[in-house]
């Protein structure tokens, strides 16, 4: 198959995170199963891309014994609490920054649930093509919509059929270390205003002391990749509660969300789920 893989340094970061599922589906204990991260791997198995990114699987995984359970621990807690909302009656879902997301194939979801994944260009293109290939059955109504998050994002959204006046289920994973402060904080403000009472936002962000010495070894394998850690904070629920969101926030080597697993010190994160309880402010 041809599949022109994203050349952007940013875009290999979602590779590298779909290998990480990929590593954990493979576990007899697995967490969760991504088909959607074998049959990526498997498509790009020739491509010059995938060799880069393994180099980095390596260097990682020498040094910084058990780096991947953090994404594999990162992965299940969101895929509980998306699939708690949607309990709860919510059946509008957005990714942003969506990259090589396997959960619209993955989880198992209520009849009637849109999905609407967000991503630069050319990864929604690569991604579109991939589960085109792949042959999984959509677990839900999927709409891949191309939008730099750093721009009108919410127009292309609109424009592909988001609806404001439901709750919706909004998430944020892998991306906000990408932004600046500045980006990071428009990207809260921009989803609340699209946010129905009822919405529930889950949200990953990194630690600020990753932007410290502290952060330097895995800093320099992501820059390796051509991308950048530029922002970070350690205030989510205040953030949050700013915009009006209530949230729970965890630390990604929290044992309460880590089902037994001992998760390393890098990458330090934090996990927020929240709720809009009484719609924007
Ligand atoms: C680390 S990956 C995370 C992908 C996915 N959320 C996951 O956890 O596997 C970062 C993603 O952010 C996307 N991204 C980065 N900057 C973006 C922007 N300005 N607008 C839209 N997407 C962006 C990249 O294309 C990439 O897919």
């Amino acid at each position: 198959m041809e599949l022109k893989t994203p050349s952007l340094g940013v875009g290999r970061t979602a590779l590298f995170t779909a290998w990480m599922r990929q590593l954990e589906s493979e576990r007899p204990d697995a967490l969760f199963g991504d088909p959607l991260a074998a049959v990526m791997l498997s498509a790009l198995a020739e491509d010059p891309v995938l060799a880069e990114v393994t180099e980095m699987i390596k260097q990682t995984h020498d040094s910084a014994a058990g780096f991947p359970t953090y994404f594999a621990v990162r992965t299940r807690f969101l895929d509980d609490e998306i699939l708690d909302a949607l309990g709860s009656g919510i059946r509008q879902v957005v990714t942003l920054a969506a990259g090589v997301d396997g959960r619209t194939v993955r989880l198992g979801l209520p009849p009637g649930t849109r999905w609407f994944e967000v991503d630069l260009p050319e990864m929604t293109q690569f991604k579109n093509a991939l589960l085109a290939h792949s042959g999984l059955a959509l677990a839900c109504e999927r709409r891949g919509v191309a939008a730099d998050l750093r721009e009108d994002w919410q127009a292309s959204l609109r424009a592909a059929g988001f609806d404001p006046q439901q709750p919706t289920v909004w998430l944020v994973e892998g991306l906000l270390m990408y932004l600046t402060r500045a980006a990071g904080e428009s990207l809260v403000a921009g989803l609340t205003e699209l946010s129905a009472p009822g919405s529930r936002l889950m949200l990953e962000h990194l630690k600020a002391a990753m932007l410290e010495e502290e952060g330097r070894f895995v800093r320099e394998r992501v820059e390796e990749q051509g991308a950048e850690w530029v922002s970070a904070r350690d205030d989510l629920e205040e953030w949050l509660g700013g915009h009006g969101w209530q949230a729970r926030v965890y630390a990604g080597d929290d044992p309460h969300i880590g089902h037994g697993r001992p998760v390393a010190p890098l990458p330090a994160c934090w996990l927020a789920a929240a709720a809009l309880p009484n719609g924007r402010l």
